[in-house]
């Protein structure tokens, strides 16, 4: 499935409850369309350098993966323009994180599949949650719910390809270990920047500051569950998996 059923023309404060749960979502959205251009690019080299020995269904997953990932961006592309429209602190994030992804771009192939792997890991395990659980994002069947669940039931379809890639690539666990942490690290520190700034902004414009700090907090506290089970997910990054390579060779 690669049909954008989002239509997203407005990201109107609150959309999601409480601005501290909008304002999440919305920095994810900032940062998303650099770090699917990585992994595009990333996978098209390493697929162009390997050519003719990947085995067919392994050639088609890939090329399933790039589809998707390509209908994402442009999803969220559209998202951030009418958030940029709505709230114009927003470019300086989005602008930011495209920096940072092409920083990354110098970096030597097995790297660059190691953090590809970990991107992915990541988006997959925020998926499994939002789609296993409505805390963070509730099915309410509005056009932001729906384009965030479309994206995570991609996320988690294709979850699979770039770990089988990174094997058939050599990867060994410890690069993969080491760039699932520094991608947690600066996927955190960029989503936190880019949350408070938006938080600001809503502040500046009227919202109440006591009223945003209490629904954080109540965010942060309900949202432990969450949390814990998402932080159990992520520790299965670091499992080595066994006959992923064998799958895609020839
Ligand atoms: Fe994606
Ligand atoms: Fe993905």
């Amino acid at each position: 499935m690669s049909t954008d059923p989002s239509g997203v023309s407005r990201v109107p404060v609150p959309w999601n409850r409480t601005i501290p749960r909008s304002r999440l979502f919305d920095a994810l959205s900032l940062l998303l369309p650099a770090g699917e251009a990585f992994v595009i690019e990333t996978l098209e080299q390493w697929r162009a350098q390997v050519g003719d020995s990947l085995a067919t269904p392994m050639q088609a997953e890939v090329d399933r993966l790039i589809r998707e990932e390509r209908a994402h961006q442009r999803a969220h592309r559209r998202y951030n323009q009418a958030l940029i429209a709505e709230t114009p602190v927003a470019t300086a994030a989005a602008l930011r994180a495209s920096r940072a992804a092409d920083e990354l771009a110098d970096l030597s192939l097995p790297m660059k599949m190691a953090l590809t792997v970990a991107f992915e890991h990541l988006t997959t395990v925020l998926s499994r949650e939002i789609l296993g659980r409505p805390y963070l994002l509730p099915d309410d069947g509005s056009r932001h719910s729906r384009m965030w669940r479309w994206h995570a039931q991609e996320e988690l379809a294709h979850s699979h390809v770039a770990m089988e890639a990174a094997a058939l690539c050599g990867i060994g666990h410890g690069r993969r270990a080491l760039a699932l942490c520094l991608a947690t690290a600066c996927l955190s520190f960029d989503v936190l920047c880019c949350w408070s700034a938006l938080c600001r902004c809503d502040t500046a414009a009227g919202a109440s500051r006591l009223s945003l700090l209490v629904d954080a907090c109540s965010f942060v506290l309900r949202g432990l569950p969450s949390l814990a089970r998402m932080g159990l997910g992520w520790c299965r990054g670091f499992v080595p998996t066994a006959g992923a390579a064998r799958r895609g060779a020839k």
